[in-house]
């Protein structure tokens, strides 16, 4: 039976399995199997002739038919036939996708009614909860009104208030926004609008492209440049741009006696030198101001962040903050970045400002840049080639961009900055007792995000997926970083929540140290956010 087929009875009534790599035989009458659904209840079946099997890479599983009884479960219908993102997908039975049926609040629910809270947002989405009222009230009026239409030619009241709305919480000096839908998207936009800037102004040689380390900044080429995480990075380095990279200032980093400030004056440092030595060639600096996520919330001073704004301004470089994870009130204030303005200072913004994520509350694709007026004064000419020529269909979305009104209406309305100053300290009293625990280090916090570093001789093989899969065991999606263990919750929690979640953190913790005591091993650890 040709793959596909067999793939579509499958998904009606039929077990979809794979050759074990040990016992799988091409052609063979019979092949002991386990994989997909069977490595989830843990049988061993028999399969019917697989002569006509056309074989892929995946444990170089064929996928198998045999009748069954009962209907397949909604993960192994999934490992058949969704390719997960950010999975090695080989080892997707040992840790099969939850199922999940329904969301409300901070919580998950799977297909047989377990709970998961959900520590990580969903990827750093979610603001305020799944299945939200009042967000998902403002999506239901938009869906009846106008649920698409594009923004080349056209606008509609949603993307227009939003733009309006989002320079306004700057003050009016980043004047315009530029629509996308992921991440990843707004970074490539705010890199080819920076070089594209430059050359219209007649400086054509800028074209260069400076970054931190352990930077992320998403996984489509462009941004892959400018990202140093080498598991994602890695096998693509021939198709990527050549890019500078540059000390992070990440605290972690502090020598005796040395402050995060220190660290931080060092990193800027690195960077001057550079900029001294390249300036007219280097288009733009790109940064995720305050915390690093994906290098595992490593943590800086804002004081660099007042450094690279005037070493950028001094050395005519564009800022770029991606405020893709850090925005929306994640760091303790909306954006990031205006933390570099001390406290009744006048504010400082960066020139390019990429959002995401949390914009939309975690309930649609969008994404945008922000962009000071002399930036998008480059464009402006009689020639349309000078324009900044670049789209995607669902740029502008009006049904995204109505769930972000939402959420900034949620932040007016509920006070969400000075809540969550009262949210975070009750979650930090309740993590004291890890904080505390000699087998972590470097336990750290910024506005709603924690995070601490398992020491390593406790580490231990596969430490991140032992982790996640034990935190599903005390009611938890969570997905450590490498040896980092973080919490990025939805800004919804109480005290009660907070000492739930504290105590399933610890329990989650004790158990995967207990498995492993005091373990060395040289592995390195896949860094799967
Ligand atoms: C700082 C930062 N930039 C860019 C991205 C990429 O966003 P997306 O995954 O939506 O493409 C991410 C995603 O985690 C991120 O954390």
């Amino acid at each position: 039976m040709p793959l596909a087929a067999l793939k579509q009875a499958a998904g009606k009534a039929m077990k979809v399995v794979s050759v074990s790599p040990d016992t799988g035989q091409q052609g063979g009458a019979l092949a002991k199997v386990h994989c997909g659904a069977h490595a989830l209840s843990g049988k061993a079946v028999r399969v019917n002739n697989c002569s006509s099997m056309q074989t892929s890479d995946w444990t170089q599983k064929a996928i198998h038919a045999h009748h069954c009884a009962g209907p397949l479960t909604l993960q192994a219908r999934s490992l058949a036939a969704v390719w997960h993102p950010c999975t090695q997908m080989q080892r997707a039975t040992q840790v099969p996708p939850l199922a999940i049926v329904r969301g409300q609040g901070p919580w998950l629910f799977d297909d047989r009614e377990r709970r998961y809270f959900d520590a990580v947002s969903s990827w750093w989405v979610n603001l305020f909860g799944h299945a939200d009222a009042r967000l998902n009230a403002a999506i239901k009026d938009q869906l009846d009104q106008l649920a698409h239409v594009m923004l080349a030619g056209c606008t509609h009241e949603p993307a227009v208030q939003l733009a309006e709305r989002l320079s306004l919480l700057t003050g009016g000096v980043l004047g315009h926004c530029f629509y996308a839908s992921d991440g990843a998207s707004a970074v490539e936009i705010a890199l080819k609008m920076s070089f594209h800037a430059w050359r219209n102004r007649g400086r054509p040689s800028k074209q260069e492209f400076v970054c931190l380390r352990h930077g992320y900044h998403g996984e489509t080429l462009g941004a892959l440049a400018v990202t140093d995480v080498q598991v994602f990075r890695d096998a693509y380095d021939p198709l990527l741009l050549r890019v500078h990279q540059v000390m992070s200032p990440d605290a972690r980093q502090a020598a005796d006696g040395e402050t995060a400030a220190d660290v931080a004056q060092r990193a800027a440092d690195a960077l001057e030198a550079l900029l001294q030595q390249r300036h007219d060639r280097i288009a733009a600096f790109i940064l995720e101001p305050l915390v690093q996520g994906a290098a595992g919330m490593a943590m800086h001073d804002p004081s660099y962040l007042r450094r690279v704004r005037a070493l950028c301004d001094r050395y005519d470089v564009h800022l770029i903050a991606d405020e893709i994870a850090v925005g929306c009130g994640r760091t303790g204030t909306f954006f990031a970045f205006e933390q570099a303005s001390g406290k009744g200072q006048e504010k400082i913004w960066p020139d390019l400002v990429c959002l995401s994520k949390g914009i939309s509350g975690g309930y649609l694709p969008l994404s945008l840049v922000m962009v000071r007026d002399a930036l998008y004064d480059a464009f402006l000419d009689d020639d349309v080639a000078r324009g900044f020529l670049h789209s995607h269909s669902y740029t502008g979305n009006p049904l995204a961009c109505r769930a972000a009104l939402a959420v900034l209406d949620r932040f007016e309305e509920d006070q969400v900055l000075a809540a969550n100053r009262r949210r975070a300290a009750l979650l930090t009293t309740a993590l004291a007792p890890i904080a505390r625990d000699p087998r972590i280090e470097h336990f750290r916090h910024q506005g709603m995000i924690w995070a601490w570093d398992v020491r390593s001789p406790f580490v231990g093989e596969r430490f991140a997926e032992r982790f996640q899969l034990a935190g599903r065991r005390h009611e938890l999606l969570i997905r450590p970083i490498g040896r980092t263990v973080y919490l990025m919750p939805p800004y919804v929690l109480d005290e009660a929540l907070a000492d739930w979640l504290a105590k399933q953190v610890k329990a989650t913790l004790d158990d995967v140290l207990q498995e492993n005591p005091c373990h060395v091993d040289g592995t390195p650890e896949p860094k799967i956010a």
